[in-house]
């Protein structure tokens, strides 16, 4: 059964699993309807989305599928920071953008706030007071509730909190990708800042259903992703094989369920599942009811040790400033 946490400014509780929009915005609108319904199906109440997937299209199809449910039953966080340009997405949080940027998503949304509203990458031409500032004048409007940031480091963060304290963070955070673990996650759990992992199942590696053969070309982030680049493919198929066969010997769970686990055993965490079609938010719900011993993570870190000789982070994420 799905599991609920609270974050300060939403009076609804929120589903510990958030539907990552950003496939839906490259995908059919009826596929992304399907979707999204399947997910509320599943005690799925969170939808993350941008308006930079698939260039508003996300949000627009959020927007139309929600008219026939109760906004109040509904979480939605969205973004800010990120201008599309006619060649690529720079960062951008001046005020003049933001303002432009909120209006454009809750016109998308059919909405008039949105849940959690986050700085999708922290823009260094613009200083973190004024960033904190502009959010906060959307939070007094009433057309935000938390605050959210996105890939900001520590210093970042620190810097934002000195004017505006975030309710959320949003960063990378997966078995794979787990450089967070060593600032990020404890300053939000001392600071009661909800943490909201992105990337939970590496792209779909964690799934355990990937295939050596894939072909990547069409695919609007994997072709990017230096991990789905042979040979260094090879060896995270092969580390995921191992991982997911003695989980599966153990506790009767495979890897996906290890995979969204690991992220909730720690406090304060909810996992983005990215997702465009039904099939693959069946088991979100079926993914609870274990806790993966100490004996397995250990196991599962040695596998990853062993296997992965040429181990490679979500940087190339990264956008380019303005
Ligand atoms: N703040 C940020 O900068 C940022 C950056 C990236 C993402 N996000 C958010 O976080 C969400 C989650 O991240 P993500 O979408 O990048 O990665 P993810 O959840 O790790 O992976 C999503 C992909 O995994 C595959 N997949 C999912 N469920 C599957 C299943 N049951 N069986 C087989 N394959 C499955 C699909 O791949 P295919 O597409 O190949 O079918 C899907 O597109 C995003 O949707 C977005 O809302 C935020």
């Amino acid at each position: 059964m799905m599991e609920f946490t609270r974050i300060s400014g939403i009076g609804t509780k929120v589903s510990r699993i958030g539907l990552g929009s950003q496939p839906i915005g490259y995908h059919s609108k009826e596929a992304g309807r399907q979707t999204i319904d399947r997910a509320l199906e599943h005690g799925i109440n969170l939808i993350d989305t941008s308006p930079v997937y698939g260039n508003g299209r996300a949000e627009e199809i959020i927007g139309e599928t929600l008219k026939k449910y109760g906004r109040e039953e509904i979480v939605i966080s969205s973004k800010t920071g990120l201008e599309k340009t006619r060649e690529t997405t720079v960062r951008n949080s001046s005020p003049e953008f933001m303002l432009k940027d909120i209006e454009g998503s809750l016109r998308r949304l059919r909405t008039d706030y949105i849940d959690i509203y986050q700085i999708h990458w922290p823009d260094p031409l613009q200083s973190m007071e004024e960033t904190a500032r502009t959010m906060r004048s959307f939070q007094e409007e009433g057309k935000i509730r938390a605050i959210g940031i996105s890939n900001f480091d520590l210093r970042q963060m620190e810097d934002f909190s000195e004017t505006l304290k975030p309710n959320t963070c949003q960063c990378p955070y997966n078995i794979f990708e787990s450089k967070v673990e060593s600032d990020i996650l404890p300053y939000c759990q001392d600071n009661e800042i909800v943490f909201l992992a992105y990337r939970s199942l590496c792209q779909g590696l964690l799934t355990g259903k990937m295939k050596a053969d894939a072909d990547f070309t069409d695919h609007p982030v994997k072709r990017a992703d230096p991990k789905f680049q042979l040979p260094r493919y090879r060896q995270y198929l092969e580390a995921v094989s191992g991982i997911d066969s003695f989980s599966k010997e153990m506790h009767s769970r495979g890897i996906l369920d290890l995979a969204i686990q690991w992220i909730l055993g720690h406090d304060n965490t909810i996992a983005l599942w990215g997702a465009w079609k039904p099939e693959h938010i069946e088991s979100a719900d079926s993914v609870f009811g274990w806790n993966p011993d100490k004996e397995t993570l250990y196991r599962m870190t040695q596998i990853i040790k062993e296997i992965i000789k040429d181990p490679v982070g979500p940087e190339f994420l990264e956008p380019s400033t303005r």
